[in-house]
């Protein structure tokens, strides 16, 4: 990660709540990025849906205007309800487990002053139960791409926001700051010790955290108030599924308390998003029945808004 010269903040950037969430004088750990100028750049129109269409996506990007990738998901319309602050004006902000980017470009527009987006690009660097077979692997992989999905739509937004190669597991404060504000999306389904990755996370969030998370809707339903999980580990990188006061629970154990009450949210699928045939098959086993009820009703998720319970260093 190259370390550019300091930059003093714009006078109208919101003075930070707590100077030890900024590198010391001297030192800078991120590029800047000025108030949210996030604008369509270099290629042509016909070139970039070229490019769109010849790669699978993640989430669902307006690149330019009219040329939209067609994603897993469509996180457009949750993103005006979930509790980020509308402005982030003077915010050093972080994504983890960014895959396209579009919570860490979402941020970004909101005019943060910094944000860094940290992901995992080669799929045999996460975490995989026994048994997982080289054909899920190699899906994945496919999807990932190597994160190129990222810098296509980094280059097409103009943006310039940073990506750093990195383990939820190994974020370290001294190497990359402490943020104002994190997002930590659809990410502690896929993690064998979300605990460990929320400390993690609680060692470089100065200020909030949103989680936004897979839950499971049965156990939500049938325990309202009760923390339990469903435990998947079959094959492919899925672990933990809680209910909401699972997804709570482990957010607390985290290191963390909560600023608001847990919200349930759907999260919308995209043109990419899997339509399996309804079939007694696909009806038999979970995952197929996942997917269907994904592609109707969305994947059901729960945001939870946090904050360290412990300041750092007291
Ligand atoms: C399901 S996607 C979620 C994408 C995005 N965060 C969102 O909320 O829409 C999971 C992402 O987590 C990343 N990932 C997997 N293991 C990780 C790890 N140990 N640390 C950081 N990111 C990881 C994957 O590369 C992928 O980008």
């Amino acid at each position: 990660m190259t370390l550019p010269p300091r930059q003093e903040p714009s006078p109208d950037a919101t003075p930070p709540r707590d100077l030890r969430q900024h590198p010391p004088p001297g030192k800078r750990y991120l590029r800047r990025v000025g108030g949210g100028s996030v604008t369509s750049t270099a290629r042509d129109a016909p070139a970039l849906r070229e490019l769109v269409a010849s790669r699978q996506w993640y989430h669902t990007l307006e690149l330019a205007p009219g040329v939209v990738t067609p994603g897993w998901f469509d996180t457009r319309p949750v993103a005006p309800t979930l509790p980020i602050p509308a402005s982030l004006r003077g915010r050093r902000c972080l994504d983890v487990g960014t895959f396209d980017g579009f919570w860490a470009f979402e941020m970004e527009r909101r005019g943060a002053e910094e944000v860094l987006a940290v992901d995992v690009l080669d799929p045999r660097g996460w975490d995989w139960p026994a048994g997982s077979t080289d054909e899920i692997l190699a899906a994945l992989n496919e999807r990932k791409d190597g994160g190129r999905g990222f810098e296509i739509a980094r280059e097409a937004l103009g943006s310039s926001i940073e990506r750093l190669e990195r383990s939820v597991y190994d974020l370290d404060p001294d190497e990359v700051g402490r943020f104002d504000f994190v997002y930590l999306g659809s990410l502690l389904l896929h993690l064998r010790d979300p605990v460990r990755a929320l400390e993690r996370v609680a060692a470089v969030c100065g200020g909030e955290l949103l989680v936004v998370d897979a839950i499971d809707l049965p156990l939500t339903i049938a325990h309202p108030r009760r923390a339990v999980a469903h435990l998947d580990g079959v094959g492919r990188p899925w672990w933990w599924k809680p209910n909401i006061a699972g997804l709570v629970r482990l957010v607390e154990a985290g290191g963390f308390e909560l600023v608001s009450p847990a919200r349930r949210i759907s999260m919308p699928p995209g043109g990419g998003f899997p339509r399996p045939p309804v079939r007694p098959r696909t009806l038999m086993s979970r995952t197929g029945r996942e997917y269907l009820y994904g592609a109707r009703r969305g994947s059901p998720h729960a945001a939870v808004l946090a904050r360290p319970a412990q300041p750092h260093g007291a």
